[in-house]
Parts: structure tokens; C-alpha cells; sequence
């Protein structure tokens, strides 16, 4: 495991700033014994905070994607046992069970929530309290020392793209789809990680953002946090991506990973594969960014056994934004007798991807190469 407290001291740098604090995407605040949260449905018209201080406040912040990303979700939900032990020390396997539904797909939510039972096991109600707040703590110091790890082995990759064009006056061009960043995170995030790590690096760099409907991550999330750190993008229309490939515009592609099966295949957010198939066609590598916890060493075929998330068919429907007046809106985009599907994730085969980019380092999409983290 990475020195935690030695890849920490470098992270200011990289965090938000709200009201003059450094912020991650949820802190412990000892003063008010809330677990607190940047509402990322808020965003990217407002920077709101929210202090959950009970199990249902937890599972609703998941569930309603306040928080959202693989490795926050885990982190949410370590904290979301501590809040409800807090209330009820007999509390663990209800809390257990009832965190565990709120989202099926990102595979670190059940790795957290298996980590804290582990973590757990004897502990007398005397101690469970201060114990559950101790692993919670501890994780979320982890996933900040994995994430800035990924991107610091991610890094060399675009160091060798950006010396191979660097006479060309250009830029390196990364694409990336939904949100695998800080807000994904505690912090670092995991593609952007490697974006962020190459920026420090001083590798002059563009991000082409996809929008990533339904929920807009890309546009919401992924250009804010982008522009937040002086990072360079451009937000597209989900099907733009294949013209840019085809046009030269796109050196390289890195997303983010919800759940990875033993072989390599890759489940995150829907269009993830389509973006796969396109950079397989044009020859440009594809990567995928993520800690370790998301790879599910149980199952070998994604075709096999990835639930896949199927959300509120509103969020296909409807759209929400800002009005010129600053007003929050709602409104419907198809019919209302229109019949509507919505598929969070997807998977893109093994074959597709370039290449694994952990915190323990590079690995195939193979299940050889990855049995050797088992
Ligand atoms: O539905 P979301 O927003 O939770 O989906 C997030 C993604 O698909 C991310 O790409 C993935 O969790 C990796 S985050 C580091």
C-alpha cells in the first residue's frame, strides 16, 4: 500500500478552495460530527455543502447521487456505518444491508463496505463507535494517496505521447467521458489523476470533455473541476467523439471504471464502449484509470455477471439547467407518451483497452496480467 501520509503533504495544491478552506469531495467535521459533502447536484452552478449526520442521510446522498464515482461511493459509505452505529450500536448489519442497495454497479461500494465489517469484527459496543470512525477516516485518507498514485503512474504515458508530438507546436489531446476525477474521488480522482499529475508535469494539454447524458457529469462536473485547476477543455456532445478521433483531433483516451472483471472488461458509465470501438478503429490508445478495489477479481467475463444500473427514465426525458436569470429549471425533452430506457453503465471488452492504469502500476486487460494483484 502507498505511504499515505507522505503522498498527502503534496495534495493542497490540487484542492478545491471554498471560502478560503482546501476541500476534498467529504471531510469529518469534528465540531458538528458531520460527515460533509460537496451536493454534486448542485454543481456547477453552486458549491453547496451538505453535513449528513444519519445512515438515511448517507443512503440518500447515494442513492440520489449527491455523491457519486466508484471510490467515493465507498468512502460515503465506510462513513455512513460510523453515522449509524453512532445512533444504534447493534445497528451494523442493517446499516450493511440497506447500504449495499443503494447503487449496484460500482463494485467499491461493496469492497468499503466488506473492509469495514472486516475492520469490525469483535469489536465490543464499547468500541464500535470510535472503531467505525477510525476505519472510515483511514480509507479516506487511503483514497487520496491510490488516486494521486494512479496518476502518477499514468503520467509516463503522456509524457511519451507529448515527446513524440512535441515539435508539432501542438498539444497533447485527451478525451474522457462522465467523471473519474476529484469529484469522483476523495480527491486526484483517477483518468483525471493522470490529467492533473500531467499538468503539474507542465505537459501542455486539452481535455475534450463528452457531456455524458443523462446526468451530465462531463459538462456538470468534469469542465468545472478541469477549469477549477487551469486545465484546458473543451465540453462536446457525446457523439462527437468518433468525428474528432477520425479527424486527428484525439492522441489519447482516459476513463474511469465503475467495475473490472478478472479478463480486463471494463464497466462504466454508458458510451464508455462506443468511445472504446472508435479509438480501436482510429488506432489511438484507449485507458482505463482505477485503484485496485474496483477490479472484481470474482467475476472473469463482464457479459457475465456486471449489474448494470437502469436509473429514473425522468433523467432521459427531462432536462435540468440554469435559466439567463439564474432561476433552476426542469424541462421535458420528448413527449410524454414517449417510451424511454436508461442504462447507467456499459461494458467495453478487454480487446479495447490499451491499457489498466492502477496504483500499483500499468497492467494488461488480461486475466494473467491481472491475477498477478490477486
Ligand atoms: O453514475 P456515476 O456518476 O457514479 O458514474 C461514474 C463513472 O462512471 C465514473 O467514470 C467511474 O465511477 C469512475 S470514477 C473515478
Amino acid at each position: 500500500m502507498v505511504e499515505t501520509h507522505e503522498l498527502s503533504k503534496r495534495l493542497v495544491i490540487l484542492k478545491m478552495n471554498f471560502q478560503g478552506k482546501n476541500l476534498q469531495s467529504i471531510w469529518f467535521e469534528p465540531e458538528s460530527g458531520g460527515v460533509c459533502i460537496i451536493d454534486q447536484t448542485k454543481l456547477p452552478h453552486q458549491l453547496k455543502i451538505n453535513c449528513l449526520q444519519s445512515l438515511d442521510e448517507v443512503c440518500y446522498a447515494i442513492a440520489s447521487m449527491q455523491v457519486r464515482g466508484a471510490p467515493l461511493i465507498g468512502v460515503t459509505a465506510a462513513y455512513g456505518i460510523y453515522l449509524s452505529l453512532r445512533s444504534n450500536v447493534n445497528s451494523l448489519n442493517e446499516a450493511l444491508d440497506t447500504l449495499s442497495k443503494t447503487r449496484p454497479t460500482a463494485v467499491n461500494l461493496k469492497w468499503a463496505l466488506k473492509r469495514v465489517q472486516e475492520f469490525l469484527a469483535g469489536e465490543g459496543v464499547d468500541n464500535i463507535v470510535g472503531k467505525a470512525l477510525e476505519v472510515a477516516q483511514l480509507m479516506e485518507k487511503e483514497d487520496i494517496a491510490v488516486c494521486e498514485a494512479i496518476g502518477e503512474n499514468g503520467l509516463p504515458v503522456l509524457r511519451g505521447i507529448w515527446e513524440s508530438k512535441k515539435n508539432s507546436q501542438d498539444v497533447v489531446n485527451v478525451l474522457t467521458h462522465c467523471n473519474a476525477g476529484a469529484l469522483a474521488a476523495v480527491d486526484w480522482g483517477t483518468a483525471l489523476s493522470v490529467i492533473y499529475k500531467a499538468k503539474l508535469a507542465g505537459i501542455p494539454l486539452h481535455v475534450w470533455v463528452d457531456e455524458t447524458r443523462p446526468r451530465n457529469q462531463g459538462a456538470a462536473l468534469t469542465c468545472w473541476e478541469l477549469a477549477e485547476r487551469g486545465v484546458a477543455n473543451t465540453l462536446i456532445v457525446d457523439n462527437a467523439g468518433g468525428h474528432l478521433m477520425q479527424t486527428g483531433k484525439v492522441d489519447l483516451c482516459v476513463v474511469g471504471s465503475d467495475r473490472t472483471s478478472l479478463s480486463g472488461d471494463v464497466c462504466n458509465k454508458i458510451g464508455t464502449y462506443l468511445k472504446a470501438l472508435a479509438a480501436n478503429h482510429n488506432n489511438i490508445p484507449f485507458y482505463v484509470a482505477l485503484p485496485v478495489s474496483t477490479i472484481d477479481f470474482s467475476i472473469l467475463s463482464g457479459q457475465e455477471g456486471f449489474p448494470i444500473e437502469e436509473r429514473d427514465n425522468r433523467e432521459v426525458s427531462h432536462m435540468r439547467g440554469q435559466t439567463e436569470q439564474g432561476k433552476m429549471e426542469t424541462v421535458r425533452i420528448a413527449l410524454s407518451q414517449t417510451a424511454v430506457s436508461n442504462y447507467g453503465f456499459d461494458i467495453t471488452p478487454a480487446e479495447f483497452v490499451t491499457g489498466l492504469i492502477t496504483e500499483k502500476g500499468i497492467f494488461e486487460a488480461s486475466p494473467e496480467s491481472l491475477s498477478k494483484l490477486l
